[in-house]
């Protein structure tokens, strides 16, 4: 097993329960291949476990919420407003960061539903939901919810988006997945980045999206992804771009990722994980890609976008 950069490793949650039954994806010594191989990064899992025998594995918890509001946005997508407890919520501000969240009333693990942070306010989370099924409809229908975090893993490419500063960065929002550029653009301008965000209209456009990216002082355009991905090409080659984020489904992303290719291989991507989750805590195994022969959970392995999108495609 090749070792893999686990977005929990040397964090609050880790060691996991994946490290006490010899299935940590970031420490040979606690895998199968039960080897050192690792270049010292302050972080020793083998010897946390080693102190910390005797203690219970520190989980995620789950907190019962109450729904501020709920607001239908677009045809059967909501926007819910979540009262959440203060201890949560700077780990939520964090790009990337997402939740499992499941009506009170379906109080079963089988019901919680993986749904990305759009933004924290003091204690309100906002996010967004799409009816797809018993568990969502279970989530809009109801004045409670349990919400369980926080989960760290719904971008690749952390990194990049972590110490891009002084640049020039492109944002593409396409559908649903552009919820979560939220957080991102926010990061980006605060390290001092110029960031255009470009708008794929002929999809949903979410207007509190919008709006609070707006507030960010940063330029948005809107085009036609199919028609006019020439336009978004001549830009980054005209404006330096080295930074490109895509808040957009998988498919719209390695289209995105081959016209980028064909200007300059060396510019930074990060994507939205869009992979199917389902538990989160790299137990199920129902996130699992195979890149070059390696099972990868994409749930907890920060994997390199490209890597990852020619892999999926
Ligand atoms: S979602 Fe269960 S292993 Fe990743």
């Amino acid at each position: 097993m090749r070792v893999q950069n686990c977005v929990d490793s040397g964090g609050k949650y880790c060691p996991c329960h994946l490290a006490y039954s010899n299935d940590c994806i970031r420490c040979n010594m606690l895998n199968s291949n039960n080897y050192c191989d690792c270049v010292w990064q302050g972080v020793c899992i083998l010897s946390d476990i080693n102190h910390n025998k005797h203690e219970k594995i520190n989980q995620r918890k789950e907190y019962i919420c109450d729904i501020v509001s709920i607001k239908e946005i677009y045809d059967e997508t909501f926007l819910l407003k979540i009262k959440i407890p203060k201890n949560i919520t700077k780990d939520l501000i964090k790009p990337g960061a997402y939740i499992m969240l499941k009506s009170k009333e379906k109080n079963s693990d089988i019901f919680n539903t993986p749904i990305s942070v759009m933004d924290i306010n003091d204690d309100i989370l906002e996010v967004v939901i799409k009816v797809l099924g018993v568990k969502t409809k279970n989530i809009t229908t109801t004045n409670k919810v349990i919400v369980k975090a926080p989960y760290f893993n719904g971008i690749f490419g952390l990194k990049e988006i972590n110490t891009t500063k002084n640049e020039n960065c492109v944002v593409m929002l396409s559908g649903l997945s552009q919820v979560n550029s939220v957080k991102v653009i926010k990061k980006l301008v605060e390290s001092n980045n110029r960031v255009d965000v470009f708008v794929n209209y002929k999809g949903i456009v979410i207007k509190e999206v919008i709006d609070k990216i707006r507030n960010f002082g940063v330029n948005i355009y809107y085009f036609d992804f199919e028609k006019d991905l020439s336009t978004l090409k001549g830009h980054i080659k005209e404006n330096n771009v080295t930074f490109v984020y895509s808040a957009s489904s998988m498919i719209v992303s390695k289209i995105l990722m081959d016209a980028i290719d064909s200007t300059n291989k060396n510019i930074k991507l990060s994507i939205a994980n869009n992979n199917l989750i389902c538990c989160g805590e790299g137990i199920c195994g129902s996130c699992s890609i195979d890149i070059n022969g390696e099972v990868y959970k994409t749930c907890k392995s920060q994997i390199d976008s490209r890597v990852f999108l020619k892999a999926k495609f």
